[in-house]
């Protein structure tokens, strides 16, 4: 049973209004935002990670400079992301360490590696294709400070997207050597892309009270459907194949049918199994450690200058 308070919010959000940091919300609501916002933040942090791995090897000047462009956004969108998620009273400190300790997720995605260049393309092109696809609707959810980040970070992942593919298309056109180096990143990079999109919906715990809560547009398998009914055409436009031999349009649906991604290895992944798991949290606690001498600093620094104001 809702309480009168609980009611007056639910009917603020299907009236579509915006929820803004100081407005009363259920302790349910704040916990799955804070959840979802900041296992966002962590993603957006942890995936810096694989693409990180290939700046100092790029092959031309110019596709370094743009793939150190797109790391630096990625490192902003976490940026905006955790902020959003201070407005709802938990600090960045607390979600750093929160994510240390293994007690908060990053996306399945970023512990996969990074082999080739061709990876770079596959990235660009179907993991942030794929956090587009989940993103786009998201400029629409209930709480105004993560609707308004989602705006920026959208535009950004768009450039992300076509970077990737544009990546793709010089390889799938170039040499055989190059074609076959795009194929095998699409063909690794398939079906780990799917699993971003979350378990099948028989399986998502949070859908329902999220989507009442307008936390979350639509439902994992809804946006995993549009993202493959998307990305078919553009696998057949680059010449390669989808590696998922079961994949066939269903003109009755006027969308594709597809196998479902191995939800066992999903779920391993998720317990920390994954290929990469291990480097991803080593690299972000040595990151944290390193970066301990310059939070000292500036903490010495403004305990000094708030001493020097007080005198
Ligand atoms: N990776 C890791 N964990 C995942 C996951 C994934 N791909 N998909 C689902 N999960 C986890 C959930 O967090 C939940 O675990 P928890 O209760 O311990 O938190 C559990 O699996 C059950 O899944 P649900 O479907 O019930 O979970 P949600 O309702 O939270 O739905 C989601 C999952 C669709 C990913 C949703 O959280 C969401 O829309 N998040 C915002 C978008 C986001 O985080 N994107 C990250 C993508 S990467 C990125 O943006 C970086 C880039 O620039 C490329």
């Amino acid at each position: 049973e809702m309480s009168p308070q609980e009611r007056a919010f639910q009917e603020r959000i299907d009236r579509g209004e915006k929820i803004e940091p100081k407005d009363w919300m259920p302790d349910g609501y704040r916990k799955t935002l804070i959840r979802q916002i900041g296992q966002h933040a962590h993603s957006e942090i942890v995936g810096q990670l694989p693409e990180g791995n290939w700046i100092t090897r790029a092959p031309t000047l110019e596709r370094k400079a743009i793939l150190l462009a797109k790391v630096q956004d990625e490192a902003g969108h976490g940026l905006y992301l955790y902020c959003a998620a201070e407005t709802l009273g938990v600090s960045r400190d607390e979600l750093t360490m929160a994510l240390l300790e293994g007690r908060m997720k990053y996306s399945s995605i970023f512990n996969y590696p990074t082999l080739t260049w061709a990876d770079m393309g596959a990235v660009g092109w179907l993991v942030d294709g794929a956090a587009i696809m989940n993103q786009v609707p998201l400029q629409r959810t209930s709480y105004g400070p993560y609707a308004r980040a989602m705006v920026r970070i959208c535009k950004e992942e768009s450039f992300h997207q076509r970077q990737g593919f544009d990546i793709m298309m010089k390889m799938a056109k170039g040499t055989e050597a190059q074609r076959k180096m795009a194929q095998n990143a699409l063909d690794r990079f398939w079906f780990p892309a799917l699993m971003m999109f979350g378990p099948s919906d028989k399986d998502s715990v949070h859908s329902a009270q999220s989507m009442a809560w307008r936390i979350k547009m639509n439902t994992n398998d809804e946006l995993r459907q549009k993202f493959v009914d998307q990305t078919m055409p553009q696998i057949d436009y680059l010449g390669l194949t989808c590696p998922d031999p079961d994949i066939a349009w269903n003109a009755d649906k006027g969308g594709y049918d597809f196998s479902e991604p191995d939800w066992s290895e999903f779920f391993d992944v998720l317990r920390g199994n994954g290929p990469c798991n291990a480097d991803r949290m080593q690299a972000r606690r040595k990151a944290w450690e390193d970066g301990a001498w310059v939070r000292d600093g500036l903490m010495a620094h403004a305990a000094k200058k708030s001493a020097q104001m007080a005198a």
